[in-house]
């Protein structure tokens, strides 16, 4: 009976060392290091939040520029040799003209031997008032049962610090940084990231001549307890129509009956957009989407999701789709046409008789691989060209596309979605749902369509952190275990890295 039980120990302890996720002694002192320093940690959030780095309100635009260069002073003390780089400047819908806060190129290494990892973060926040509905002091780090509240924890002065923390790490243990690691630090992203795509485009020769995987860590997982991955984006197109009946609004008692009205003719033209299940209604829309793979629809089924839960998180009684299969492609591959308004029409409570002169509809398609934006924008302006020639209205229609972003989707057998992974299973145990994103999220299409390196988006936030929210945090463990994600994931990047030179066939069988 002894006997028995001590072997099947040995056997549970021989498969233990064996199993991916038991740690290298280096790693057990990484970890160490990083549980034993949480609030020095915690502490260096709490001073980043503390500066009011507001990227919207021209006013505060001297604090974006002192967090630019707090963050830049950080990664200096690291031994990074650290360039801010002029943008230029802003010009205000009033004409008037602000400086650009800088953007932060920073390198770490130059070892021709090692991958070079290039991360990509921001330091400008949305703005926070208390009066907005704060519990706490939105610029005063404030711990709640374990939780982090205030402005930027989570977006995205968090994940910054935690880069750099997991880069700290190493330096403070003589652990030599298995990777050569180059920042590229913002303070416009939640403005639109003004000047930014003109910088890479700059420097795509210079800075990111010798990167090997650009890493975004801005977003959040999709649930609240299991790790993720973000491998794609739904782009997005704007697109306003404007129907004008005249020079002036009439009455509907002295020519209700007499004249063509715009805003039947608008809303008849924004009806036959999308039908009651979503379906887009414009030929030829679906014509060019990705097909979902085999290999996509078994990842679905692995991602952790709680239908009740979701429905009340977005505050609605039913969605359209009830498998998990459906609604993640409704969201991530398929298209989805959104309307949002109407300008010129009579909104306030209470009885007006107006016939408006000129409406405009506002609406949006997100839209998947491998749409073309501008292919999609002749079948739109031809579909609704056709149902108003139907009407036969005497009216003037405009259809125009405002605003357009691409999809963006990555290769996840990517060697560096291969490391994260791994990294993910030693710190949390698990693997990562792999998702993709219903938004829009402009900077990682940008930055593989201008530099063509592999692009990946790597969050370390909660699905209910509430970036942008007046209760944005992120938990202490998720700061504290991004911080060792990211150390592990430079160990395991460089790892992989070294087979693949090694044996470069290895490339083509992951
Ligand atoms: C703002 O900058 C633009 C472009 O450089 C320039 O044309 C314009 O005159 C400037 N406006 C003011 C108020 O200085
Ligand atoms: C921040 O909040 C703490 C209490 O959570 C308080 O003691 C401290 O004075 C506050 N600091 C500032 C600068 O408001
Ligand atoms: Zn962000």
């Amino acid at each position: 009976m002894i006997f028995c039980i001590s072997l099947i120990m040995l056997l549970l302890a021989g498969g233990n060392s064996s199993s991916p996720n038991s740690l290298s002694q280096e790693e057990e002192r990484i970890f160490q290091y990083i549980d034993g320093h949480q609030d020095e940690f915690v502490q260096n959030l709490a001073g980043w939040v503390a500066v009011e780095s507001d990227s919207i309100q021209p006013h505060l635009r001297a604090e974006v520029t002192r967090m630019v260069k707090i963050a830049a002073a950080s990664l200096q003390d690291l031994g990074a040799s650290v360039m801010l780089r002029d943008t230029g400047i802003q010009q205000l819908p009033s004409g008037q003209n602000i400086s650009l806060p800088p953007v932060i190129l920073a390198k770490l290494g130059e070892d021709p031997l090692k991958p070079t990892v290039c991360f990509y973060g921001h330091v400008d926040v949305m703005p926070a008032k208390i009066q907005d509905g704060w519990k706490t002091s939105p610029y005063n780090l404030t711990e709640i049962d374990g939780n982090l509240f205030g402005r930027g924890t989570t977006d995205d002065k968090g994940p910054v610090l935690a880069w750099i923390n997991a880069v700290k790490t190493f330096k403070a243990l003589n652990i030599e940084i298995p990777v050569n690691i180059k920042f590229l630090i913002e303070g416009m992203e939640e403005a639109g990231s003004i000047g930014l795509e003109e910088l890479v485009e700059k420097e795509k020769e210079h800075f990111f001549s010798d990167v090997n995987y650009i890493v975004i860590s801005d977003n959040i997982w999709l649930s609240t307890t299991k790790p993720a991955l973000t491998y794609g984006t739904r782009g997005n197109a704007c697109f306003s129509v404007q129907v004008e009946c005249g020079e002036k609004d009439l009455h509907s008692g002295s020519v209700g009956g007499i004249v063509h009205e715009a805003m039947s003719d608008l809303i008849a033209l924004l009806d036959s957009l999308v039908n009651s299940c979503g379906h887009i209604l414009v030929p030829g829309i679906y014509d060019d989407v990705a097909p979902l793979t085999e290999e996509e629809k078994k990842q679905y089924e692995l991602i952790e999701f709680d239908l009740k839960e979701y429905k009340a998180s977005i505050g609605v009684k039913e969605i359209i789709y009830d498998t998990k299969e459906e609604i993640f492609s409704h969201l991530w591959c398929l298209p989805s046409l959104s309307i949002h308004g109407i300008e010129g029409a009579f909104y306030e409570p209470g009885i007006k008789t107006v016939i408006p002169s000129r409406v405009i509809g506002k609406f949006s398609i997100r839209q998947v691989p491998h749409m073309d934006l501008s292919k999609m924008e002749c079948q739109v302006k031809r579909y609704l060209e056709r149902i108003f020639s139907k009407r036969k209205s005497s009216n003037k229609l405009t259809v125009s596309m405002e605003m357009g972003a691409k999809p963006w989707v990555a290769n996840i057998n990517d060697p560096q979605y291969e490391a994260a992974k791994k990294a993910i299973q030693k710190v949390f145990n698990q693997d990562p749902d792999m998702i993709r994103d219903g938004a829009t999220i402009p900077i990682a299409r940008m930055f593989q369509d201008i530099t063509k390196k592999s692009v990946m988006m790597f969050p370390i936030g909660a699905a209910d952190d509430g970036e942008h929210s007046q209760k944005e945090k992120i938990s202490r463990s998720n700061y504290i275990n991004g911080i060792k994600v990211f150390a592990s994931f430079l160990l395991e990047i460089s790892k992989l890295h070294k087979t693949l030179q090694e044996a470069p066939s290895l490339k083509t069988m992951t």
